[in-house]
């Protein structure tokens, strides 16, 4: 093991389940920051948990990222799962094609034989913008589609990191950090005690939709992160944690 931790992992995981109130916590050993072998294994084990979960019938959002990547090209289904749908969790961030929730969606439907739906609209939209393509038909089917998902698997990042990778004007991000962002997942922005400081109109799922999703899976590890995951732990709404060794050690720190 890459850390001389204390505890046993499957301790450090009943510690973080309890302190979090999740139902279930697997933490990967090592550091998925500083180790490849890491950032695959955690890929692999948020995608066992997310295939254990899957039922006929589900919707499946899905956020972009790295790490989301590593879980989608590993996926597997030895059935194919002919009656589940994969869904981007939002729009597109205008990021590499690789990470984006679109293209993650699709590969894991192709992966696992089941079925996807795109949405061709980038996350970040004016009023005006917002309002008319809300009118759009084809718009709204999709968007009732994501809302409606019973399982969202999403990363999580820091916020200062992903305001340069959201491209957010320079007073937002001035003005987030004054409000103590330090989270951020699937387009929302944490303070450490797992307030929203920041959201933005979405096409995709709006808070309200996480808080009423029956299973929410976030899927994040390195050592740098362990602060914003117990952020988004803390805002209280998620089921299960897929982390790594590195963060769990910081998240246990913070407690
Ligand atoms: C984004 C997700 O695409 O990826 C966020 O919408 C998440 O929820 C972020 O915070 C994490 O990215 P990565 O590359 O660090 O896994």
């Amino acid at each position: 093991p890459l850390y001389q931790s204390m505890l046993g992992l499957s301790e450090l995981e009943e510690k973080l389940r309890k302190a979090f109130g999740l139902t279930r916590v697997v933490i990967v050993p090592g550091d998925s920051e500083t180790s490849d072998r890491t950032r695959r294994e955690l890929g692999r084990a948020a995608g066992q948990v997310l295939r254990g979960a899957l039922k006929p019938k589900d919707v499946v959002a899905v956020t972009g990222g790295t790490t989301i990547a590593h879980v989608a090209n590993q996926l597997t289904s030895p059935v194919a799962l002919k009656d589940v749908w994969f869904v981007p969790a939002r729009g597109g961030l205008g990021e590499s094609l690789d990470y984006q929730a679109n293209t993650l969606a699709s590969t894991m439907a192709k992966r696992t034989g089941g079925h996807y739906r795109l949405l061709h609209v980038p996350d970040h939209l004016g009023e005006e913008a917002f309002a008319s393509l809300m009118q759009e038909p084809n718009i709204r089917e999709i968007v009732e589609v994501i809302r409606s998902a019973r399982i969202v698997i999403h990363g999580i990042g820091d916020a200062m990191v992903m305001a340069r990778r959201r491209k957010l004007e320079r007073e937002e991000v001035e003005e987030m950090k004054a409000d103590g962002a330090l989270a951020e997942a699937f387009g929302f922005y944490f303070d450490r005690n797992g307030a929203v400081v920041h959201k933005m109109q979405t096409v995709g799922l709006r808070l309200e939709d996480i808080v009423n999703t029956e299973l929410v899976i976030g899927v994040a590890g390195g050592k740098s992160k362990g602060e914003a995951i117990a952020a988004v732990m803390r805002f209280g709404h998620n089921d299960v944690l897929v982390t790594d060794e590195a963060a769990a050690l910081e998240m246990v720190a913070l407690l």
